[in-house]
């Protein structure tokens, strides 16, 4: 007999819910150093922006064959700009291919090799310094943008997969919260005292390597996800020590006939490709609301906070720009565990509605602060308490909720390609701001954020009559909605949708 204990079977009058065991727990964790990785690069640039663009001066100067020339500003703030924002093109690429490499290696060793791209990154990032070769930092940051988009997928899926059902949920939420720490942990350590120090600032960068390393060292005792070897691969057998592993039960029939149940509808409902989504007209109000909810979360002005609020901190006259970023990634932290309870509680919908209007009431705070800060000195804390109630705001809707609705608003079938457009989107957008966003304020000096405003109110608006509630609603009850609201595309469904009903069974009468 394994040694794997008795099952605790009593009559069968109650269905065994598996537990955490340590094993879960071991995969959770180590698959959401994933997330922090994520994290932590986004954040970890904020802090540090003044004494690594004088080193790329320093870099400039020593390499100029005169010896003397100091960088032109523009091209110091393009370099700049180019280093912050090409992490999103390393995302926007590898998000793109997550669904095809997570099919072809399998979830576990598709984020052991993904680290290879975190480990060339951390050298070329830590080394860009001693090796006088801002191209080196560019580069590193593309790479980890890569890691970073192929995580952003990897691990919700891989944890969504392992965890039982009742904790799904939850477990989920920890990739957000992971990525958020991350961030905080970035502006920490790119505290002056720290790591942030014209001599150590490249240290912040190897600090990359240790997620890398803890997270390859430990993937190997992680079993892989069960669905993935099951519904793709279908080795009932190898899911089933899987499954084994994960739940701690011997008998894991339970579980293996929710995956035959899922396997059985992912085959009756044919996959559709990303091209097939824009041309079918019954998929087409879904993507676009999809797409503009990725819009309304990077354009909201988020990014710009987290990539660039030690400067935004310093022009609203904050005395000490670096400690109120770190305030903001508290904010951040902690609202992020705030919405989780929220998540459960309230309508997405609702909470999106909440999150924006929130954020526009910040942003024209902001405004006022940031134009009269020079006659009234003291405004410096209202634009800081601003700026974190925009974090604020930002993590009860356009934080979490976009990517809820998207993976509610279709079925099986379309979801994997809905989702990969959703991603593309994200990072686009999110690589405008990157790059935009220190041209643009600029231009609009302290009137940026009316900006964001301006964008934030027609995202309300457009939230306000075009999205549906999709919390507790089933599939077929959304679309019914969309329908409702585009009566010309009336006729053909419900022509279609009687057809499917009459070959589907007699109950609907
Ligand atoms: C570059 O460094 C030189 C020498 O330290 C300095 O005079 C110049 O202002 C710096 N240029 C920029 C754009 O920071």
């Amino acid at each position: 007999m394994p040694s794997g204990g008795f099952q605790p079977i009593e009559g069968g009058q109650q269905v065994v819910r598996s537990g955490v065991t340590k094993t879960l727990v071991l995969s959770v964790f180590t698959a959401i150093l994933g997330s922090f990785q994520f994290g932590y690069n986004i954040g970890v640039i904020n802090a540090p922006q003044k004494i690594i663009e004088q080193s790329y001066n320093e870099s400039w100067i020593s390499r100029s064959s005169s010896g003397s020339g100091s960088i032109d500003p523009g091209l110091l703030r393009t370099l700049w700009s180019l280093s912050v924002a090409i992490f999103s093109i390393g995302g926007m690429v590898s998000s793109l291919s997550v669904g095809v490499v997570s099919q072809w290696l399998g979830r576990k060793r598709a984020m052991v090799i993904n680290n290879v791209f975190a480990f060339l990154a951390g050298s070329l990032m830590g080394l860009s310094q001693v090796c006088q070769s801002y191209e080196m930092m560019i580069v590193g940051r593309f790479l980890i943008g890569v890691y970073s988009g192929l995580a952003s997928g990897l691990v919700p899926m891989y944890v969504g997969e392992i965890s039982p059902t009742h904790l799904r949920g939850a477990l989920g939420t920890l990739h957000q919260l992971s990525l958020v720490i991350g961030i905080l942990v970035a502006q920490v350590l790119g505290l002056e005292m720290f790591l942030g120090s014209s001599s150590r600032w490249p240290a912040l960068f190897w600090v990359t390597l240790i997620p890398a390393a803890v997270q390859s060292l430990m993937l190997p005792f992680c079993p892989e996800s069960p669905r993935f070897l099951y519904i793709v691969c279908e080795q009932e057998a190898q899911a089933k020590k899987s499954l084994r592993r994960f739940t701690g039960l011997l008998d894991v029939t339970n579980d293996l006939s929710d995956m035959k149940e899922e396997k059985r509808q992912m085959d009756s409902e044919p996959k559709v490709s990303i091209l097939q989504i824009f041309r079918s007209r019954n998929y087409r109000q879904p993507i676009v609301v999809a797409i503009i909810l990725q819009l309304s979360q990077q354009l909201s002005g988020i990014n710009a906070i987290f990539y660039y609020s030690t400067d935004i901190f310093s022009k609203a006259g904050v005395e000490q720009p670096i400690y109120a970023t770190i305030g903001a990634g508290i904010v951040n932290t902690a609202f992020t565990v705030v919405s989780l309870f929220l998540i459960e509680r309230a309508g997405r919908r609702t909470l999106h509605l909440l999150g924006l209007a929130g954020m526009i009431v910040c942003a024209l705070l902001m405004t006022v602060a940031m134009a009269l800060q020079e006659t009234v000195p003291t405004l410096s804390y209202l634009s800081m308490a601003a700026i974190f109630g925009f974090v604020a705001f930002f993590e009860i809707g356009p934080g979490p909720i976009p990517w809820f609705i998207v993976a509610e608003l279709f079925s099986q079938g379309p979801r994997p390609a809905a989702m990969a457009i959703a991603g593309f989107t994200n990072w686009t957008s999110n690589f405008i701001i990157g790059m935009g966003f220190q041209y643009v304020a600029d231009l609009c000096g302290p009137y940026v954020f009316l900006l964001f405003g301006a964008l934030l109110f027609a995202f309300l608006i457009f939230t306000y009559l075009r999205v549906p509630e999709t919390r507790g609603r089933s599939f077929d009850e959304i679309s019914h909605g969309f329908r409702k609201r585009n009566p010309s595309l009336l006729d053909q469904e419900v022509k279609a949708s009687t057809e499917m009903e009459s070959l589907g069974g007699p109950d609907e009468a």
